[in-house]
């Protein structure tokens, strides 16, 4: 293969910032025309010249800024399959990059840096559709959802959409505390913005141009979206049990495309000895209505159109100036974290649990194919920026390191008048299907 050349291209002073800017130019102009991405244009270019060619100034730029790591990282996959696909794709139209920094890479165990597979995984995931500017992000606890070009696998999304990023910037704007970590860039490095986590943000400077690329320096490298299981444990360890019992948890794993409405543990707690009361029937279908199969809602989704949970009922969609609501026949809930990226989809963190023990199974069915047939032909999988959330923030903002967010149980008046709801709806259920609480 050609790449055989690529150390030498490493070594080769390259043609560094300077060309990059002319070559960013070229490669936004050509970008809406052919998929042949070739910023020096040298004309009828065989495909791996152009990759070729575009490489030699992409990796000059990065070398330039030192971004040494990323070099190493983009040539150890540059001479397989998986990793020369990503990489054309790359080349192709505006993209955002995440670069960890070399002591970020250096970082990574030996057993995740000698396997292409997972590297171009990972890379690919620190690498967004189109240009992502400060600007362009809104302010936490408002975010932004951004396409990576991860897909496939175990990360198989309906439609072959790609897993997103969730990204915000602080309210103060040049004087962001950063998450932790040691900036390499030491010369000014106010935070861009933040990539949020289940947990815990990352915090981006830059950008450094180099070619169709705005790279963003970030101080780790970012974990790829864990499994429902993975997360569970931090913020909703008392549902992953009863998920556990149940025997929902290979089911909910095991689907392409999913949104779950997950009760924190405040929740549950909220719900004493009830589910004690309820067959496992009943409690199974309890879970089976939180949970949306075959279609991922992120938060913009959740208006006033309507989806149908894997048991077949209706879910409603609230939104006032106290924050959204969910709602599943009498039970209301809060959405107090939105758009935990899953590796299947995604997680909202709600604050009470939805006991609803109606189920419709036609529905369920008839919901999930139509949810996956219309993934098929959205259009929203190129769409540069997916989705903004405008009213769901994101817990991680207000409890720095995640954990729980419970406190945020009930702390409007107005919520309390409202939607005193969940409480009240689980003992009309519990005793409108002849079971006592305590
Ligand atoms: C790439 O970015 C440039 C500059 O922001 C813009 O002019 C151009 O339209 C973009 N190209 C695409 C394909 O979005
Ligand atoms: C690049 O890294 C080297 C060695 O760590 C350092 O001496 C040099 O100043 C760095 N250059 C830039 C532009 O950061
Ligand atoms: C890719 O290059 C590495 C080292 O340069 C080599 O060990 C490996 O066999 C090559 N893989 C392929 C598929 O050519
Ligand atoms: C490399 O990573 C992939 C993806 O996680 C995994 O399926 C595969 O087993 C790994 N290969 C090795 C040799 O560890
Ligand atoms: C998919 O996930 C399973 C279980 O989490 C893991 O064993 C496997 O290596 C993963 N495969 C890939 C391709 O990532
Ligand atoms: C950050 O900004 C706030 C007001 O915007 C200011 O009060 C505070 O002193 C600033 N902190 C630092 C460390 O600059
Ligand atoms: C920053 O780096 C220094 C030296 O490399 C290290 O001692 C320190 O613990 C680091 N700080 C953080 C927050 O990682
Ligand atoms: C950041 O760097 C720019 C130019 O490099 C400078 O104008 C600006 O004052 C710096 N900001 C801070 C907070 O150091
Ligand atoms: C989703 O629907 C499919 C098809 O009806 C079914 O096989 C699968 O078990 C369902 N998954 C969940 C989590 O309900
Ligand atoms: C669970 O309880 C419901 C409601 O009383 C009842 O209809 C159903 O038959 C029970 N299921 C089992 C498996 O006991
Ligand atoms: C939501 O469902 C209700 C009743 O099922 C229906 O009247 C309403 O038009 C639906 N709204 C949307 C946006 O589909
Ligand atoms: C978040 O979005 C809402 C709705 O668009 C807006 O009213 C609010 O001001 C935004 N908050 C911030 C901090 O930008």
């Amino acid at each position: 293969m050609k790449f055989a050349t690529l150390s030498a291209l490493l070594l080769a002073p390259a043609l560094a910032l300077a060309q990059s800017e002319s070559a960013s130019a070229s490669a936004s102009a050509s970008a809406s025309g052919s998929s042949a991405a070739s910023p020096s244009a040298t004309g009828e270019a065989a495909p791996g010249d152009g990759v070729t060619s575009y490489l030699t100034t992409l990796l000059g730029a990065l070398n330039a800024a030192n971004l040494t790591g990323l070099v190493g990282v983009a040539s150890g996959i540059a001479n397989t399959t998986e990793g020369l696909a990503l990489l054309t794709e790359l080349s192709q139209g505006n993209k955002t990059v995440f670069a960890p920094s070399n002591e970020a890479f250096s970082a990574v165990p030996q057993e995740v840096a000698s396997n292409t597979t997972l590297l171009t995984q990972i890379l690919s995931y620190h690498i967004l559709n189109n240009s992502y500017t400060p600007d362009g992000v809104r302010t936490a606890p408002n975010h932004t959802i951004a396409r990576s070009l991860l897909r496939g696998g175990n990360y198989t999304l309906p439609g072959n959409f790609s897993a997103p990023l969730v990204l915000s910037k602080s309210s103060s704007g040049s004087n962001s505390t950063s998450s932790g970590g040691n900036s390499t860039e030491s010369s000014n490095s106010t935070s861009a913005f933040n990539i949020n986590g289940p947990t815990s943000n990352v915090s981006a400077t830059g950008p450094v141009a180099a070619a169709n690329l705005q790279v963003y320096i970030i101080n780790e490298v970012l974990s790829l979206p864990p499994s429902v299981s993975e997360v569970a444990g931090d913020l909703f360890p008392s549902l992953a049990g009863v998920i556990g019992q149940t025997g929902l948890l290979d089911p909910i794993a095991a689907a392409q495309g999913i949104t779950i409405f997950a009760p924190n543990d405040a929740a549950f707690a909220g719900l004493g000895d009830a589910l004690g009361q309820l067959n496992n029937t009943q409690i199974s279908t309890i879970l089976a209505n939180h949970v949306i199969n075959g279609t991922v809602v992120y938060s913009t989704g959740l208006t006033s159109s309507n989806y149908t949970s894997a048991a077949g009922e209706p879910f409603t969609f609230l939104s006032n100036g106290t924050g959204v609501f969910v709602q599943s026949a009498n039970s209301t809930a809060r959405i107090i974290q939105s758009d935990i990226i899953i590796n299947n989809g995604v997680v909202h963190l709600i604050d009470g649990v939805l006991v609803n023990t109606g189920s419709n199974p036609e529905a369920a069915a008839s919901a999930y194919s139509s949810g996956v047939a219309a993934a098929a032909t959205s259009t929203e999988a190129t769409a540069p920026v997916t989705a903004t959330s405008e009213a769901a923030p994101t817990g991680s903002q207000s409890g720095s390191s995640g954990g729980s967010s419970a406190g945020q149980k009930l702390e409007a008046p107005a919520f309390t008048n409202a939607f005193v709801g969940g409480a009240l709806a689980l003992i009309g259920v519990v005793i409108g299907g002849g079971f006592t609480l305590m």
